[in-house]
């Protein structure tokens, strides 16, 4: 029998391919996990497979460029080889990032079917290499996994040729099984010195990559009206280091900062602030989980979550220091509930991508 080729590159991937790895195993349908290195440091990558108790990947690509046009180069050809010899039934790519548009094109170069999960997704920023990603692998997908209406009319308006689906998105599937486990083991709360904080993320390349955005970001930190927790991510490390921002903002008293936290320790984090700012992608889906519950600051001109907006959790601010301050104040005087349901599924997004594969492919 032909294998499932599950495909991830960066942190969030394995996070969120985590649920269809199991959900594949469970149906005893055959399956390679192939993770095509894009994320290689500990903490980025394995750390994740780990926490989420993933087997050892039955590929891992040794990916040497740095530009983003090599990179991309480097897994589509990798890929093509891997894939050539594998002849799986479908290549399971996740999301947005240059593997997912690199590991899409290589399937599609040696015609196997494309599954694209988390299809349909939208931000109309053309900045964003993730929109161009994004839209170019839904376009060569043959199964679409949308995981909303939103997501799903995005791609009927488009014409795509592959098949849509609507799923729910496997990051609530992730936080309803590991939550648990990590209350269970966590240690993370020891090392946090403030009673209440805010939960702060930055990496996306329009904002960091720009020292403008870099230093808007310094400032929001140091007029923080409650003390910030900040896992910084490896880009956003560097480009503070390029311009002289890193000392000052290890100095702000108020500011946490940690190295990237594994899995069960950000959920733990997410649970226990009091609101989050952040450009992440993920973490905008992850807050509407019922058991995160939490508004969500998302300092980005756009989001192709709008879902998480129409529900009342995320707001869209910008990347101006007093807009960013202004909202922060406004949701801490804010009065009411959230919604006890996520735009997101109920946690079952995995079972029906499966399902969905089952019935077409075997
Ligand atoms: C990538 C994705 C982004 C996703 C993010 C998840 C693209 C275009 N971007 O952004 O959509 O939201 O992952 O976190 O695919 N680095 C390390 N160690 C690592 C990985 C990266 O030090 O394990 C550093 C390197 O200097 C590298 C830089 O981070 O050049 C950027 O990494 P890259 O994977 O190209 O992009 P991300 O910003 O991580
Ligand atoms: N995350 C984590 N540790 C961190 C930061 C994020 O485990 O220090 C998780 C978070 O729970 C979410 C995912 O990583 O599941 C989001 O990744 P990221 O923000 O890098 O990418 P994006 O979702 O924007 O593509």
């Amino acid at each position: 029998m032909k294998s499932v080729v599950v495909v991830t590159g960066t942190r969030p991937e394995i996070i969120k391919m985590a649920p269809i790895i199991r959900a594949l195993k469970k149906a005893q349908l055959p399956h390679l996990f192939v993770h095509c290195g894009q994320h290689y440091d500990y903490n980025m990558a394995q750390q994740f497979i780990e926490n989420l108790e993933l087997t050892v990947p039955d590929h891992w690509l040794k990916i040497e460029a740095a530009s983003p046009g090599a990179q991309t180069a480097e897994i589509l050809m990798k890929m093509e080889e891997l894939l050539s010899k594998a002849e799986p039934s479908v290549v399971l790519v996740e999301g947005d990032t240059n593997t997912v548009l690199a590991a899409a094109l290589a399937a599609n170069k040696r015609a196997i079917p494309i599954g694209h999960v988390e299809a349909g997704l939208r931000s109309y920023d053309l900045r964003m290499p993730e929109e161009h990603n994004r839209r170019l692998t839904d376009h060569i997908s043959q199964y679409l996994f949308a995981p909303t209406e939103h997501a799903k009319t995005n791609l009927q308006k488009e014409a795509v040729w592959g098949k849509i689906y609507l799923t729910g998105n496997t990051a609530i599937d992730a936080v309803k099984e590991h939550l648990p486990i990590a209350e269970k083991t966590s240690k993370i709360m020891q090392q946090i010195p403030f009673e209440t904080f805010a939960l702060a993320t930055a990496h996306r390349a329009e904002n960091v990559d720009d020292p403008a955005v870099l230093e808007s970001f310094m400032a929001v930190f140091e007029g923080s009206p409650l003390p910030i927790v900040y896992p910084m991510h490896p880009r956003t490390r560097k480009r503070l280091q390029e311009n002289h921002m890193l000392s000052k903002i290890e100095q702000m008293s108020n500011v946490l900062i940690l190295p990237p936290t594994g899995y069960l320790d950000f959920l733990m984090l997410m649970r226990h602030c009091k609101l989050i700012i952040t450009d992440s992608g993920g973490i905008q889906e992850e807050a509407t989980a019922p058991q995160i519950r939490k508004p969500v600051l998302v300092m980005r001109l756009s989001t192709e979550r709008q879902e998480a907006v129409e529900a009342g959790f995320a707001t869209v601010v910008g990347t101006d220091k007093n807009k960013i301050l202004n909202a922060m104040n406004q949701v801490l005087s804010r009065k009411g509930a959230l919604p006890s349901t996520s735009p997101f599924g109920d946690g079952d997004a995995a079972q029906k991508t499966v399902e969905i594969i089952k019935e077409n492919l075997y």
